[in-house]
């Protein structure tokens, strides 16, 4: 077995991911699109260890450390389930590094698990279907990171009546060069977990009204994307990443990710919409807004994100091509 590194990037969600059918299968309740990154990337190489059991480091700007245990436990566990379908009893050694620029503070799970994925799959010499891949991805227990194995706009599950199908990619990324400025307001951990989120997500008393029009704003959203009708996309874009919010916050218990500062970059959005700027907002779970705009207003909206008290930096990214293989090994 020899080294297999692979970069993969993170993907901010414009249909959400917010409950789960199946907590043990990672199979959502609906339907999911997002747009793949270009800069928020993961990069992971896997081979042999010298160790008798696998062993998960971190590059971080301390130098190489041991992650936290939960997250080493979640390595650990993708890699045993990959190594149980190759049948190898090899034990392995994981380093990753996020490159996030400017630091933490941006999801960085689904960037990780894919480039974790596919790294590993790669050591072990398993060939993987396009469905397999996505199923093992997923299984990692984060669902966005099966989106993460694809370039431009991607929709997961691709087909709707297959809850746990693979993602499909919708269009490439030079079908639209969006812009993504990502306005971080707090870099910290989110007090609720994603996994924990969808716990709660039905919980709501708003969770079925949600997945009652979903069909209809995910084919509008689909359409505003394939036609690139930027003002119909920022409307459906805003609605999805409020929808999400509220069933966070209706939920039992309320989990609120929003901070003061969301609320002056969501405001600071739509007045530069308003003004004539092609641009619009959407969240995760968490305070930092991903602000979408086109590549000709980025100068401008850029500019005025800086500005607006407690935005702590802005991370500069746009739609990008995919997870690639790379000779780049770090260890
Ligand atoms: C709100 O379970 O995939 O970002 O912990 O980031 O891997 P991670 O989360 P995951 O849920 C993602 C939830 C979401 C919406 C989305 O990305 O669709």
């Amino acid at each position: 077995m020899s080294i297999a590194s692979w970069i993969a990037p993170a993907n901010i969600a414009l249909i959400k991911y917010w409950g789960m059918r199946d907590a043990d299968q990672v199979v959502p309740w609906n339907p999911s699109i997002s747009m793949t990154l270009s800069q928020c990337v993961s990069h992971t190489s896997v081979g042999y260890a010298e160790a008798r059991q696998d062993e998960v480091w971190w590059w971080t700007p301390e130098g190489l450390i041991t992650p936290s245990s939960s997250f080493s436990a979640n390595v650990l566990e993708q890699v045993r389930r990959l190594k149980a379908l190759a049948h190898s009893s090899s034990s392995l050694k994981v380093v990753t590094v996020n490159h996030f620029p400017s630091g933490a503070g941006i999801a960085s799970s689904a960037s990780g698990f894919a480039a974790l994925t596919l790294a590993t799959c790669s050591a072990l010499g398993l060939s993987t279907t396009a469905e397999q891949l996505s199923r093992q991805t997923r299984l990692s227990g984060s669902g966005s990171a099966t989106r993460s194995l694809l370039g431009g706009f991607v929709q997961w599950p691709g087909d709707a009546s297959h809850p746990d199908g693979p993602a499909h990619q919708i269009a490439p990324a030079e079908h639209w060069p969006l812009r993504d400025l990502i306005a971080v307001i707090d870099a910290g951990e989110k007090p609720v977990s994603s996994r924990e989120g969808h716990r709660r997500a039905p919980t709501s008393p708003y969770f079925v009204s949600r997945q009652q029009h979903l069909p209809v704003r995910t084919e509008a959203l689909r359409q505003a994307l394939m036609g690139r009708d930027f003002a119909r996309f920022a409307d459906l874009v805003e609605q999805e990443s409020i929808d999400l919010h509220v069933i966070a916050m209706t939920g039992h218990p309320p989990t609120f990710y929003f901070q003061p500062a969301t609320l002056a970059v969501l405001k600071t959005v739509r007045e530069l919409r308003a003004a004539g700027l092609q641009t619009c907002a959407t969240l995760d779970a968490g305070p930092n807004v991903h602000v979408l705009c086109t590549a000709e207003d980025a100068a401008a909206v850029l500019i005025q994100l800086r500005s607006v008290p407690g935005v702590a930096y802005v991370i500069e990214d746009s739609v990008g091509l995919g997870p690639r293989q790379t000779s780049a090994h770090l260890f």
